[in-house]
This record gives structure tokens, C-alpha cells and sequence, in this order.
């Protein structure tokens, strides 16, 4: 296995990072992962992806802003970089609100170029409150500015790690829904899914998107992993411990690995700290 690159890690931050979680994550990884195509079908910002450093690898994620980050990131990173030292310079609540509404003006918004958008995703991302990535019922984005000190706009060298990344391994970036990037997979890809977790609280934090991921999506997810298990293909799941999901996972094919894991984004007080999740997996 080559050298890791330390610098290679989320260039964003995003709910349900899997950073506290890694090293119990890497402890399920089948052994012969170094010969197998990994497919993140959720893959947000990608912490496990950069942890990981595979030379192939399939990513995907439902958020179009997103992903064209990090397509933007592959193929524009030196006008990406200058974008983002502009917005550093000028930061301020008074910048923050004009930035964050270009939305609002739809025609305006299609006349920014991939490099305007991707930059502003990751500004508003460095200095809104808690890092969120909220849209309203009409996709815009309203979370409120968070007042840092000093919030890392642009982390160039990290930015950097992942355009070498991306452009020297074979990683296919996909902009989609899950289903459709797992049933590319054969008996040589690895699967992790990170999904929405499962909340049994409504009130709490869910909404990636306008429409969520409701307790239905979470069962397309299951007949989608049981799917991948009739065709072998190895399968790591992660999600929360509830009831729902663990009756979702009962089958026997299924192994369910309780871990202990701290949740940085959760709306309902008395659910900060320490809440179990569970990770399911395919093989023996
Ligand atoms: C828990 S986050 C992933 C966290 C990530 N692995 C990390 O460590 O930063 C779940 C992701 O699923 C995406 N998502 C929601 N619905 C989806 C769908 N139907 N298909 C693909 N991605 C979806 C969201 O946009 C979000 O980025």
C-alpha cells in the first residue's frame, strides 16, 4: 500500500463527517480492499474516501453544488484557489448575505461559471453557522452566518491534496441518486454506505435536501444492500441505532456491529454526546 497523504481530508465540512468514526470503520474494511473498485454512493465530503486513498474509486452524492466542487477541484483548482482569496478578503455578515442570495435571482445563478458556484458553496460552507448545508422548500439556501474569527476559506494545501488525488487515480465522480451508482458494482467493488441516518425524532437534524431521506428511502437502501449481497458484493453500511434500523437489517445475511460515535450536528439538546450507531456488514 502506498504512503497515505496527510493532507488529503475534507475540504468542507458536513453532517454526519465520519472522522470520530474511522478508525472503527477501518477496522471492517475486507482485507483484500487494495484489489477492489470502491463505490461511496452518499459520499458527502468525502472523509472516508481521503482516509482511505484508494487508487479506484467510484464517488456520488445527490447534492449537484457539491459535486461540482469537486469536479471544480479536479479540473480549475488555480481559479478556485484565487476565487476563494477573494471571498476570504471580503468576508464579512454584509458579503455573506449578498453571496448566499445569488440563488434568489435563478437567472442570475445559471449565468455564474462551475468556478463562481464552487466557490461560493465552499465560502458559504467555511462561514455559515455550524458548517449546515440547508435549502429551503424552494432549494435555497438559508442557513445564517456563523461569525467566526477566523474561518479557513481557503486551506489551500489541503485543496491541492485532493486535485493531485482526484487527477492521479482512476475516480469516477458521479452527481446522482444511490441506487443508481451501487448497481454498477461487481464481486470486485467494496461499498460503503453512508447515508442520512435514520432519526426517530422528527424534529431532529435529517434535511440534506428540500425532500430528506425519509424512513422509505431507508428501505430502498435496504433492498438495495440485499440486492448487492445476491450478486457478492461486499457491503459496509453505517447508519443509527434505532429500532427501525436494526429490524431493517434483521435478515441473516447481515452482520450489525454496535459502535459508540459523537454526533457534532444535532438539533435536540439532550441527543448531544455520545449516541450509538451501527454498522452493517455483508461478508464474513
Ligand atoms: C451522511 S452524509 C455523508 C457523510 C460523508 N460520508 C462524510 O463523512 O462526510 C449523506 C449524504 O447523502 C446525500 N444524499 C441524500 N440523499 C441521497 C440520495 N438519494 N442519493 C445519493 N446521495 C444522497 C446527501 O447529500 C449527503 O451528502
Amino acid at each position: 500500500m502506498p504512503k497515505k497523504n496527510p493532507l488529503l481530508k475534507p475540504y468542507l465540512k458536513w453532517a454526519g463527517g465520519k472522522r470520530q468514526l474511522l478508525p472503527e470503520i477501518r477496522k471492517y474494511f475486507p482485507k483484500t480492499i487494495n484489489n477492489l473498485t470502491y463505490y461511496e454512493p452518499f459520499v458527502g465530503a468525502g472523509a472516508v474516501l481521503f482516509d482511505l486513498q484508494p487508487k479506484k474509486a467510484v464517488i456520488n452524492d445527490f447534492n449537484a453544488e457539491l459535486i461540482l466542487t469537486y469536479r471544480v477541484v479536479k479540473d480549475h483548482i488555480e481559479e478556485l484557489i484565487q476565487e476563494l482569496k477573494k471571498h476570504k478578503d471580503h468576508n464579512n455578515e454584509i458579503y455573506y448575505y449578498e453571496i448566499r442570495s445569488r440563488d434568489r435571482d435563478k437567472i442570475g445563478f445559471n449565468h455564474l461559471n462551475e468556478i463562481e458556484r464552487a466557490s461560493r458553496l465552499i465560502f458559504l460552507n467555511k462561514t455559515c453557522y455550524n458548517g449546515l448545508y440547508r435549502v429551503n422548500s424552494q432549494g435555497l439556501f438559508n442557513v445564517p452566518y456563523g461569525k467566526y474569527k477566523n474561518p479557513a476559506i481557503c486551506e489551500e494545501p489541503v485543496l491541492r491534496a485532493v486535485h493531485l488525488y482526484l487527477n492521479s487515480n482512476k475516480i469516477t465522480i458521479l452527481n446522482g441518486d444511490f441506487e443508481v451508482t451501487a448497481k454498477k458494482t461487481n464481486d470486485k467493488s467494496f461499498v460503503y454506505f453512508d447515508p442520512p441516518y435514520h432519526s426517530q425524532d422528527k424534529t431532529n437534524f435529517t434535511g440534506y435536501q428540500a425532500d430528506g431521506f425519509n424512513d422509505d428511502e431507508q428501505i430502498r437502501l435496504r433492498d438495495t444492500f440485499l440486492y448487492l449481497t445476491k450478486k457478492n458484493v461486499p457491503c459496509l453500511l453505517s447508519n443509527s441505532d434505532t429500532p427501525f434500523i436494526r429490524e431493517l437489517y434483521k435478515d441473516k445475511c447481515f452482520d450489525i456491529i454496535t459502535v459508540l460515535a459523537k454526533r457534532a450536528i444535532n438539533s435536540a439538546a439532550d441527543g448531544r454526546g455520545n449516541v450509538n450507531e451501527v454498522l452493517v456488514k455483508n461478508w464474513k
